[in-house]
């Protein structure tokens, strides 16, 4: 949406040229009022993002006009205009409330200048409004998204979750599967009992028995009392068992074994129990590939493959990176009892542009961090860290770009991009040279010769999409 402005100001010629000035340069919507009372009716019914004011009208001050509009709508920008014997009374002004001020007369650029300021900041001030309210029509799943992937994500676990089904939740590491798994325990009728986590990645094969089942006392030597397994305390509520890639084969068949027959014995006793329990399992290695490679049960595998959810990498729903950057802003400026308002254009942008191989959990670190470093009221890319999105495509090219002359530095410019845009269209399709060539829309034999050109193979990509 462009921007509006209102412009006060007695001097009719004053509002003709500000008008004539910011008209030729940018696509803001003005409204001109001579009169201060008048304004004040106009900005009560329609939508302005910033007020500029005379300081002097013989009606009613700009001073009195910025408090009573901003009684309105406490975050309009105010800009006073005054001349230089009031300059006094302009510093005054902004220390009300006015965003700042400029000395008739002023030259187009310092008009364009504060205007290009203050209206970016409008900008952030909508977009979180924006953020922040889509965020509270978040749904009742704790998980931030509205991208269709993510929607589908929500619709099965909806779905799933009232039922008994074994879940299995697959994906690249942070996309936030340990989530999606407390998601469906939450919503499902055991909600009142445990979700209990039990990591397979870490856990040590002579002790699995007994971590899973509990022990009585006197089983083994320092068994001095009796304890209870993760699979009592699961009873009736939900077993996690995260990282389900990394099992050892001897630990696949014992998981397997309670899978099958719901029935455990701790371990030194000999009273057989029966554990009413849900399975969730998660993992960010690819279990079919680990079943031809011979180190998953292919059995075990059916068992846990009841209901399956694929959590897409961040790259793949780069549309949530908004939304999940306001999520996570609010988040830490909570813990960390910062008060910030929003997050600039640029530095959104150069979020949403990034590739994320650590996926949300990534995401959530860098804006960690920026509201550490933060000191100013908005996050901004030298806050987070990063580079603008165009220094981030052309890393390579922007080192040494002043050694270049324009011609030369133009044409590697467009080298990196055709290799660079043709490997991450590659990747996308696996390899597919006609699928490749119709999304990009261009001839296929365009394709071929533009891989040439670049040394690129199809076949180093085919196969990388496989789960
Ligand atoms: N959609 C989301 N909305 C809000 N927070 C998210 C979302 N996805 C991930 N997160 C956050 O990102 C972090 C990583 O998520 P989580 O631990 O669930 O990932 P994971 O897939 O289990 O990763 P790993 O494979 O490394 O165990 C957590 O702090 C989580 O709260
Ligand atoms: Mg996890």
């Amino acid at each position: 949406m462009n921007g509006r402005i209102l412009i006060v100001d007695d001097e009719k010629d004053m509002l003709t040229l500000l008008d004539r000035i910011i008209s030729e340069d940018t696509h803001y919507k003005i409204v001109t009022e001579s009169n201060p009372e008048k304004a004040i009716k106009i900005f009560r019914k329609e939508d302005f993002d910033l007020v500029m004011t005379d300081l002097k009208m013989p009606e009613m001050s700009g001073i009195s006009l910025m408090e009573k509009i901003q009684e309105i709508r406490s975050d309009v920008s105010v800009i006073i205009l005054t001349a230089y014997a009031t300059i006094e009374t302009a510093v005054e002004a902004t220390q009300k409330g006015a965003d700042d001020y400029l000395t008739k007369p002023f030259r187009r650029e310092r008009l364009l200048i504060t205007l290009d300021k203050v209206m970016n900041w409008q900008r952030i001030i909508r977009e979180n409004k924006k953020l922040r309210k889509a965020l509270q029509k978040m749904n009742d799943l704790s998980i931030i998204g509205s991208t269709p992937a993510m929607a589908k994500i929500f619709d099965r676990i909806r779905k799933a979750a009232p039922t008994s089904g074994t879940v299995l939740i697959t994906g690249p590491s942070g996309t936030g599967k340990e989530l999606v798994a407390r998601a469906i325990h939450q919503n499902s009728s055991r909600k009142s009992k445990k979700l209990v986590v039990l990591n397979c990645g870490a856990i040590m094969e002579n002790m699995i028995e007994s971590e899973l089942f509990g022990h009585v006392k006197g089983a083994f030597t320092g068994a001095v009392t009796d304890k209870k397994g993760l699979v009592e305390e699961a009873d009736k509520g939900t077993l996690f068992l995260d990282e389900i890639g990394d099992l050892t084969p001897g630990l696949q068949t014992k998981i397997l074994r309670l899978l099958q027959e719901g029935e455990y014995r701790p371990v030194g006793s000999v009273i057989t129990q029966k554990a009413d329990i849900r399975f969730i399992a998660a993992t960010n290695k690819n279990l079919e590939q680990a079943i031809r490679e011979n180190t998953f049960r292919e059995d075990l595998f059916y068992r846990l493959n009841v209901i399956r959810m694929e959590i897409p990498p961040l790259r793949r729903r780069a549309e949530d990176i908004p939304l999940l950057s306001y999520y996570f802003l609010n988040k830490y400026c909570v813990l960390n009892e910062k008060q910030i308002k929003g997050i600039t254009p640029s530095a959104l942008q150069a979020l949403t542009a990034r590739e994320y191989p650590g996926n949300v959990r990534e995401l959530e670190n860098i804006i960690e961090r920026g509201i550490i470093f933060c000191t100013g009221d908005t996050l901004t890319l030298p806050d987070l860290g990063l580079s603008s999105p165009a220094e981030c495509l052309m890393p390579e090219l922007n080192r040494g770009k002043t050694m270049m002359n324009f011609k030369d530095a133009k044409e590697e410019t467009i080298r990196l991009f055709h290799e660079h845009y043709i490997r991450e269209l590659l990747k996308e399709n696996d390899g597919n040279i006609s699928k490749a060539a119709e999304i990009a829309g261009i001839q296929r034999q365009y394709l071929h010769r533009l891989m040439k050109e670049s040394h690129i193979e199809a076949n180093e990509f085919r196969g990388v999409n496989t789960p």
